[in-house]
């Protein structure tokens, strides 16, 4: 694979939403490149904010998404759906001007936020508020979901976290940089802003769906089937290929990472019970702990396990039922896959209390007891990727491997 860099991989609407962990388009350009044709029908059980999505539909294969995540879900929606940019670039313009000329008190918009004032001023919810009122007053539908999509790319920009943590967070620097007046708070200028660059994106979608619609004799069906990975909504043996990039044991905190945006889109009612249905979640309670016993044939998994077993049994049984959530969904892309339909994976190592876990080792492992063979690895270089997944060696150039596995028999075992 060559260096990729910039707009290389944030072209047409791929850079619509920041998202934590999203893999560079060449990726699932490659798998699908390698391993489908115009026509098949690819699923992407993890798909973050949908990279897998939008390359099928560009390349004419029809996709389905699932992710547990409500914004994941949004921005996904929006980075597939070709909208017409003449009527997109004048209902923004009805916008703004709304909302310039409005001077109502709209603080009724503000939704429920826990510690609200530590993130955010006055003056930039009184602002936030407007927006919201006017967007979410507009018809529902896609045109909606595009203004929804830059109001909450604005959310984080607008708090007071620091612009470089991942999680949000309140730091002396940004303080710092707050009281010298090098943050602006204007958030209706940024708003327009986000929503001009984001009409660029818009448009280079729809000039690729013109050309998709004239380049396939089928015009490709993308569509977002639901929310679980380890229960797939799709009848057996409909998928001819999945490709995607999983989450690792305790490595992100999707769900922290945009709770600001979720509460101010309406979409976190309970933090805490969505955090703990994520794949990877550090969530476990003692109750669960306590019974376990580690059980595990896998020798990768075995002496991670005694490892951390060594400090403390929550870490240990946080990675096991990591890996154990991983094999359900191993299982369930053996259900739909079709009878030698492909799995690409992208996986590294990570490390978790100082245990190095060499996750694409174990997820191989794991492969294998579903009914699948490895067919394939790739491995390539990740320079300085905007993650926080705590690497092995430290450095700044990690590697990633690209894992195919093809479907051979149904799976031979229900255990780890
Ligand atoms: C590494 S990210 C995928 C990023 C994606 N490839 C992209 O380019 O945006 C992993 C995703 O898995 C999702 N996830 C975690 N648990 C899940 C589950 N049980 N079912 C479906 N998705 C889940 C997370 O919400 C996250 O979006």
């Amino acid at each position: 694979m060559g260096k990729y860099i910039g707009k290389q991989v944030s072209y047409a609407t791929h850079g619509i939403h920041r998202y934590p962990a999203k893999f560079i388009p060449q990726i699932p350009r490659f798998c699908l490149e390698s391993y489908s044709k115009a026509g098949d029908d690819v699923l992407d059980p993890f798909m973050g904010s949908g990279t897998t999505l939008l390359e099928s539909y560009i390349l004419g294969r029809n996709s389905y998404g699932v992710d547990i995540h409500p914004l994941a879900r949004l921005i996904a929606k929006v980075k597939i759906t070709p909208i017409d940019p003449d009527h997109l670039s004048s209902l923004a313009q009805q916008l703004f001007s709304r909302i310039r000329a409005d001077d109502d008190d709209n603080s009724e918009w503000i939704p429920d936020i826990p510690n609200r004032d530590h993130w955010f001023r006055e003056d930039v919810l009184r602002d936030l508020a407007t927006i919201k009122k006017h967007v979410w007053r507009m018809r529902r539908g896609d045109y909606q979901d595009f203004f929804k999509i830059c109001f909450s790319s604005i959310i984080r920009k607008m708090s007071n976290s620091d612009a470089s943590s991942l999680i949000p967070e309140v730091t002396t620097f940004r303080k710092k940089l707050d009281a010298q007046g090098r943050t602006s708070f204007d958030s209706i200028s940024r708003f327009e802003n986000a929503v001009r660059s984001k009409l660029i994106d818009a448009e280079e979608l729809w000039r690729l769906s013109k050309e998709v619609e004239e380049g396939y004799w089928s015009y490709p069906e993308t569509r977002i089937i639901g929310n679980d990975a380890r229960d797939i909504e799709l009848e057996d043996s409909e998928i001819d290929l999945a490709i995607t990039s999983p989450p690792y044991a305790s490595a992100v905190h999707y769900v922290s990472v945009h709770k600001l945006e979720m509460y101010w889109l309406g979409l976190l009612d309970d933090l805490a019970k969505l955090d703990g249905s994520v794949v990877g979640t550090s969530r476990a309670y003692v109750n669960e702990y306590r019974p376990w016993r580690p059980r595990t044939d896998i020798p990768e998994l075995k002496l991670v396990l005694s490892e951390l077993l060594e400090s403390d049994k929550k870490s240990a049984y946080i990675v096991y039922k990591y890996f154990d959530d991983m094999r359900r969904n191993f299982a369930e892309m053996n259900r739909v896959l079709t009878r030698a339909g492909r799995y690409c994976m992208v996986a590294g190592e990570n490390t978790f209390r100082k245990v190095r876990i060499p996750t694409y080792a174990i997820l191989a492992r794991i492969a294998l007891k579903t009914g699948f063979e490895v067919k394939g690895m790739y491995v390539y270089d990740v320079i300085n990727r905007h993650l926080d997944i705590p690497r092995w060696n430290n450095s700044r150039i990690e590697k990633d491997h690209i894992l195919v596995f093809q479907r051979r028999r149904a799976p031979t075992s229900s255990r780890l």
